[in-house]
């Protein structure tokens, strides 16, 4: 497969600055963490602490920002700009996270400009994926996550620098974790769109991660299916479980 495993936290709107010193001093302390070659392990605070934690945290750890604007910087009062992010170092961007999806309302279309911009400014972008409850009730899970795949999937000239994180809405902060065989469907298909849509080594090389509930209790038998390449998490990530989470893949 010759995919190196890896992990995104998402701290989401979480922290304050006696809180961050903790988690940072917890994953500095993770002991036995696989080298770079065998797993990618991304941090992504809120904005605030990108600087602290990139002070802070251990070398052999990266960092993401939980969001980019559409386009260069200027009069987008609350906006952070892709150029702000890479003048600051931060390497990665999470894009499309079905928080915002819905409760800002980016549409497949506005996620794809993002997604455009971040890496034309030399950002690396997780773009997150995933159906609701309903439309996975109605069985339309596959034909929702390749709609928001293809949309993205027209603005990526080099997938070396995207990861495609599949986040079940109705799995996110909800404890109802993806079965491992559910997980599997989805990367597996995505992984099938990606060969016939592009091309069988973007398929075979691209990370496809999970994220939705992810656990140290679950991450294992996640872990362990073909396509399952690492994870995002959210919850977990704050907590000193995490490092269990790192070391799912060994
Ligand atoms: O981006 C990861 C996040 O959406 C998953 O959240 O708390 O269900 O692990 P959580």
């Amino acid at each position: 497969m010759g995919r190196n495993f890896f992990v995104g936290g998402n701290w989401k709107c979480n922290g304050i600055t006696e809180e961050v010193k903790k988690i940072v001093n917890v994953l500095n302390a993770a002991a036995d963490v696989p080298p770079k070659e065998k797993l990618e392990v991304v941090i992504s605070p809120p904005f605030v602490f990108l600087p602290h934690v990139k002070s802070s945290l251990r070398q052999d750890f990266s960092l993401a920002a939980q969001n980019a604007w559409v386009r260069k910087g200027g009069a987008f009062t609350g906006e952070i700009s892709a150029e702000m992010l890479v003048d600051l170092g931060i390497p990665w961007v999470i894009l499309g996270h079905s928080e915002r999806r819905l409760l800002l309302k980016e549409s497949n279309e506005f996620v794809a400009e993002k997604v455009a911009y971040a890496l034309s400014q030399g950002l690396k972008v997780i773009v997150c994926i995933g159906e609701t409850l309903e439309q996975r009730e109605s069985g339309q899970a596959l034909i929702v996550v390749a709609e928001q795949l293809k949309a993205i999937s027209g603005k990526v000239s080099d997938w070396g620098n995207i990861v495609l994180a599949y986040e079940p809405v109705w799995a996110i902060g909800t404890g109802k974790v993806a079965t491992p065989a559910q997980a599997q469907e989805v990367h597996a298909d995505l992984r099938k769109w990606l060969k016939s849509h592009i091309n069988p080594k973007v398929a075979e090389t691209v990370r496809i991660i999970y994220g939705g509930s992810v656990t140290s209790a679950n991450c294992i038998e996640l872990a362990g299916q073909p396509d399952v390449d690492g994870f995002l998490v959210g919850g977990a990530s704050l907590k000193p479980e995490f490092i269990d989470i790192l070391k799912a893949s060994l």
